[in-house]
């Protein structure tokens, strides 16, 4: 993707800060067991939070956690409202700190990332306004970096994120906390902006979320082994008709993922 020239104003629009600790856990901890190797062979490890939100919680965890796979690990929280960005000073570190930007990504010395996280920033612009937001954010990335765009809940039980590498779209995972997942339907209503508003026939996120379902459905007697047995079963026979890109090891996580060019939309 093209590089853009450095706008003088944040690209983007002030939102809802509304953010929990704790609450990207899981796309963390994707990170750090599934994508290990983007910060290992980094040779300078450097994060971005973008849209950290009213209080920067996420971004000192994301800090914490990437530290345990490389101890000079560095992440900037990016924030467009600059109130946010004021709030936030009292938490800088050596290795963290807070800026003003949007989706220009602006890094002193016009760094490169390499790992980009924008969590519940795009569900509130208009699904038109994605792919030229994935395009600005994937062409700031280091060679070989990944962006990390979604969405989840509040307290961050059910999280769909969307991985990008320079090049575009790769994959999408669904991740839940089982025990209060209920079934794969619960996932609708986070999908990422790329894929909310495709939720209806025709649409392959929607045959996906279908066949999520029915697969849950017919796991229904392993329930009594426990939630994990059933979403195992459900995952292992979806795996019939869509093209997963992980495992056992992730499934027994409460996650799954897809190649992207499955659940595209038409
Ligand atoms: C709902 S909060 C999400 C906070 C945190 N990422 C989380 O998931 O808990 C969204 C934040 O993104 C910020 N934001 C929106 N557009 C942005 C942009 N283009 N660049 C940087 N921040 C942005 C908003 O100001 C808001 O604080």
């Amino acid at each position: 993707m093209a590089g853009r020239s450095a706008p003088s104003r944040p690209v983007g629009t002030a939102t809802r800060g509304t953010t929990n600790p704790n609450r990207l856990r899981r796309m963390d901890r994707w990170i750090t067991a599934e994508r290990t190797e983007v910060l290992r062979r980094a040779r300078r490890p450097l994060a971005v939070d973008l849209g950290y939100g009213a209080a920067p919680w996420t971004a000192v965890e994301l800090l914490e956690r990437l530290r345990r796979v490389r101890p000079d690990a560095e992440v900037v929280g990016l924030e467009i409202d600059p109130d946010r960005v004021a709030a936030a000073q009292p938490y800088a570190r050596p290795g963290l700190s807070f800026r003003r930007g949007g989706f220009e990504v602006p890094l002193p010395g016009d760094a490169r990332p390499v790992l980009l996280r924008a969590a519940n920033v795009l569900r509130q612009y208009e699904e038109a306004e994605v792919a030229a937001a994935w395009e600005r954010l994937c062409s700031r990335l280091a060679p070989g970096g990944l962006l990390l765009e979604g969405t989840c809940d509040e307290i961050g039980r059910r999280h769909v994120w969307i991985a990008l590498g320079p090049d575009g779209p790769r994959t999408v995972t669904f991740a839940a906390r089982l025990s209060h997942l209920g079934s794969p339907a619960v996932f609708a209503e986070r999908l990422p902006k790329a894929l909310i508003h495709r939720n209806v026939p025709g649409e392959p996120i929607h045959a996906f979320l279908s066949d999520f379902e029915r697969a849950w459905a017919a796991a229904a007697p392993y329930a009594p082994l426990g939630v994990r047995q059933r979403w195992m079963r459900s995952v292992r026979s979806l795996a019939a008709d869509w093209p997963l890109t992980d495992g056992p090891k992730r499934w027994r996580q409460g996650e799954v993922s897809v190649a992207w060019g499955a659940l595209a939309p038409r």
